[in-house]
């Protein structure tokens, strides 16, 4: 097969990060963007030199020359171009978080029965290495039996404000961690208890702390702040604890290599997600890509994240949310 036709739908921050990391995918080649405000179009098909442009993503779901897009429209947007795309029968690479509710999600997967293209949700961080080490070193006994993980994401709070019109920061970023914690503790949760503040009075709480119970045997804790310091200088403050009957792992993506101290004070490098290398972006978006790509090249359905393994993490978060809501345990 030659390189991969994708077309990248929504055109945002992390769609214009889509097109720049697919640029270093070798098997890849963006040829149409869709966004629906024409001088954003325009501006980032000058940019990468790409020549088709659509603002209506049926009309580029129509298009015979592409054969798989990337949707990066934001969590709300996600179900109308999602049915679209499968409907079209072009391989998918849906933006995380799945949808916002699991009917949604239910929606999703009962028109995507029987399809034949690949599609998959974009949980980026099964990609990243220290998470998929930790979770090969806990399949192959190294720690033991799980007993808890604890986890962090966090991020400055100035860059958080338009994204939490849309989502809270547990469904933004927790949904990360969650799905770490359902792959690596390999059970089904039990029971929810989420604390949240929201200090600023935004659309959604900034300040999320989801306690969850796995089975009868296993504790975890996924905490997601969107209120850092405008000054911090992590770019994501994200670390686990993975505590088991024979050992302990810890990861500390936070810990980069790469400390910048200049007039603005001190800032700690992004070497982990998708750092920007010789021109290129390289990184755990970089992984992800290229594999939904090389899924598709030989023929081979995505089984690193599943359909079913996405919505799962929906149910949830969806009780996480409930749970923020009500004050109240949600038993799953
Ligand atoms: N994997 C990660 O670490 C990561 C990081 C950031 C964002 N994301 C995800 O990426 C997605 C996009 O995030 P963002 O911050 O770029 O959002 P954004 O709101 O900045 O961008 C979304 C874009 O989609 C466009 N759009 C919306 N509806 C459309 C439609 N019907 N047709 C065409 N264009 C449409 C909007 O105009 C906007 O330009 C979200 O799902 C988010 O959760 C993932």
């Amino acid at each position: 097969m030659d390189k991969v036709r994708v077309g990248v739908i929504g055109i945002g921050w992390f769609g214009e990060m889509h097109v720049i990391t697919y640029q270093g995918v070798v098997n890849a080649q963006v040829t149409a963007i869709c966004t629906r405000t024409k001088s954003r179009l325009q501006e980032v098909a000058d940019k990468f030199g790409i020549r088709k442009t659509y603002t209506d993503y049926n009309d580029m779901l129509a298009d015979p020359d592409i054969d798989a897009v990337s949707i990066c429209t934001h969590a709300p947007d996600h179900l109308e171009p999602m049915l679209a795309a499968i409907k079209s029968g072009k391989h998918i690479l849906l933006e995380k978080p799945m949808a916002l509710t699991v009917a949604e999600c239910d929606k999703m997967m009962e028109a995507a029965k029987g399809a034949k293209q690949n599609i998959m949700v974009g949980h980026i961080c099964r990609f990243e290495n220290s998470y998929a080490m930790a979770k090969q070193q806990v399949d192959e006994g190294r720690i033991g039996d799980v007993l808890s993980i604890y986890a962090r994401r966090n991020i400055n709070g100035a860059f958080a404000v338009p994204h939490l019109d849309k989502l809270s920061s547990v469904t933004g970023d927790a949904v990360h961690d969650i799905d770490l914690m359902n792959w690596i503790i390999g059970k089904k949760v039990k029971s929810v208890y989420t604390m949240a503040l929201n200090p600023r009075k935004l659309p959604n709480y900034d300040v999320g702390f989801v306690n969850l119970k796995y089975g009868e045997d296993t504790v975890a804790v996924a905490e997601s702040l969107w209120s850092l310091p405008a000054k911090t200088p992590y770019a994501i403050d994200a670390r686990m604890e993975i505590l088991g009957t024979d050992g302990v792992i810890y990861i500390n993506e936070a810990a980069s290599p790469l400390v910048i101290d200049d007039k603005n004070g001190r800032s700690i490098g992004e070497t982990v997600y998708w750092p920007s290398i010789h021109g290129n972006i390289t990184g755990a978006l970089h992984n992800e890509l290229t594999y939904f790509i090389e899924c598709i090249r030989d023929i081979k359905k995505p089984d690193i994240i599943t359909l079913e393994e996405s919505r799962y993490v929906i149910e949830v978060i969806n009780a996480a949310e409930k749970s923020a809501e009500t004050g109240e345990i949600v038993y799953l």
